[in-house]
């Protein structure tokens, strides 16, 4: 179960204002549950868990366990919601310089060149074994016609043509909505394996559908356990909301009272792409109608040596959400020398998660002394079911906090102006 520790940040709010926020809290969890807020046919990720579908968990398990035979280099191109989540899971959970399974890599997330080239040119090139490297190719678009995907995919799978002829077929799977779009068509003219985006979650809520899972189990993540820590999390809070309506309630009354920013951010590097995932499922959801904090990221202790400064004397208009793993995620300790040369002597011993913990728990004092109130959101240990659980918290914790400044959490109408404009520039008819 995902914790919370809230008296960093509980302490600059008054009992009066900490009411009016947790009334309205409450009417937005309510909204919530009874789907009666805007956008309440896009609550299809509450539904994916009311409701498992373990053959559709099973199918993708056992799809992904050939993949992993038979793959070395697995691409999954896509941008966005349709590839935030899988790499946030994937760096959380799987090893980070050797992996027994495919190397997993993404492409089609921005529209540079240098990086699809060279790209290109890694999957054209031989093993050190001299054989040819075993591709497999996951387009994941819930529309099928985003641009920086489509031109991606249009480059890659061309060459996977070019070079497995006929059986390019079976490397290539497509992750889109059940009709329309371009990407069906494809699928249906070359007879690509498809797995369907169901047409009531919107990519940023999409993590624990084929989207986020397929890659997740290819990258060797046991998905059932991972799912069923998002289950979990669901039902404890729909017997019991009150972390998260306490969460909601202080972020809404401190942008209420004029803070800006709200800084993502984690001690522990594995959860650099969950501070991402967070900031898009966020940014996107409340960033409407003149309203929202913007949600930044940070990853500490690096970055306490470039935006520290700022965090503790810049502008206080931010809070700090902190992501915090209580149990050891390494044994590794610093090892004793022969020398104090270093000054590093009184650290012998140590484990760099106690001195992790040191630095976490030291800038938590700094930045609350420099003004900043700090939420903890806490996670056991690091393992599938509980980064379940933590995707689950997060995604009610947005919709209900969304509700709270009372506009849509689930479109993005503001991305299409971009678009539309790039397209003038493109010419496009
Ligand atoms: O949350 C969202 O809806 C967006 O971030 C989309 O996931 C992103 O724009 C990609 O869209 P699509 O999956 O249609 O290519």
């Amino acid at each position: 179960m995902i914790k919370i520790d809230t008296a960093g940040a509980r302490t600059f709010i008054t009992d009066d204002l900490y009411k009016e926020g947790y009334d309205k809290a409450l009417h937005a969890f309510k909204q919530v549950v009874d789907a009666s807020g805007p956008g309440n046919n896009w609550l299809g990720w509450r539904r994916i868990l009311k409701q498992p579908n373990d053959a559709e968990l099973e199918r993708i398990s056992r799809h992904a366990e050939q993949i992993r035979d038979d793959a070395d280099l697995f691409i999954v191109c896509g941008i966005g919601g349709s590839f935030t989540g899988a790499k946030a899971i994937i760096d959380a959970l799987a090893p980070i310089f050797s992996h027994n399974g495919p190397e997993i890599l993404y492409a089609g997330h921005h529209m540079g060149g240098k990086y699809l080239k060279q790209l290109l040119d890694y999957l054209k090139s031989p093993k050190s074994n001299g054989e040819p490297k075993s591709v497999y190719l996951n387009v994941i678009s819930k529309s099928g016609s985003t641009l920086e995907t489509a031109l991606a995919f249009r480059a890659i799978r061309t060459w996977m043509h070019e070079f497995y002829g006929e059986s390019a077929k079976d490397r290539i799977i497509a992750t889109t909505g059940e009709t329309g779009g371009v990407l069906n068509n494809i699928v249906d003219e070359e007879g690509y394996h498809k797995y369907v985006i169901p047409d009531d979650i919107g990519g940023r809520f999409s993590v624990l559908t084929p989207v986020g899972l397929l890659p997740v189990s290819v990258a060797g993540i046991d998905i059932q356990t991972l799912y069923y820590g998002a289950v979990s999390e669901y039902k404890t809070n729909e017997n019991n909301p009150e972390k998260i309506l306490e969460y909601a309630t202080i972020r809404y009354i401190l942008q209420k009272t004029g803070y800006a920013l709200d800084v993502i951010g984690s001690f522990e590097p594995e959860l650099a792409g969950f501070t991402g995932w967070t900031q898009q499922l966020l940014g996107e959801s409340e960033g409407k109608e003149g309203k929202g904090l913007f949600p930044a990221t940070a990853m500490f202790s690096t970055d306490l040596h470039s935006i520290g400064q700022m965090i503790q004397q810049g502008k206080r208009n931010m809070l700090e959400i902190l992501f915090v793993v209580e149990k050891e995620i390494s044994d590794l300790e610093i090892s004793e020398a022969s020398t104090n040369v270093d000054g590093l002597k009184y650290l012998e011993g140590k484990s760099y998660h106690d001195i992790n913990h040191s630095a976490q728990e030291g800038t938590v004092q700094a930045h609350l002394e420099g003004g900043v109130p700090v939420i903890k959101i806490i996670i056991e240990k690091l393992n599938a079911q509980q980064i379940g659980e933590f995707i689950y918290f997060y995604e009610l914790f947005t919709a209900v906090y969304v509700y709270m400044l009372e506009v849509n959490p689930f479109n993005q109408p503001g991305v299409e102006n971009y678009k539309q404009a790039m397209y003038r520039l493109l010419g496009k008819k």
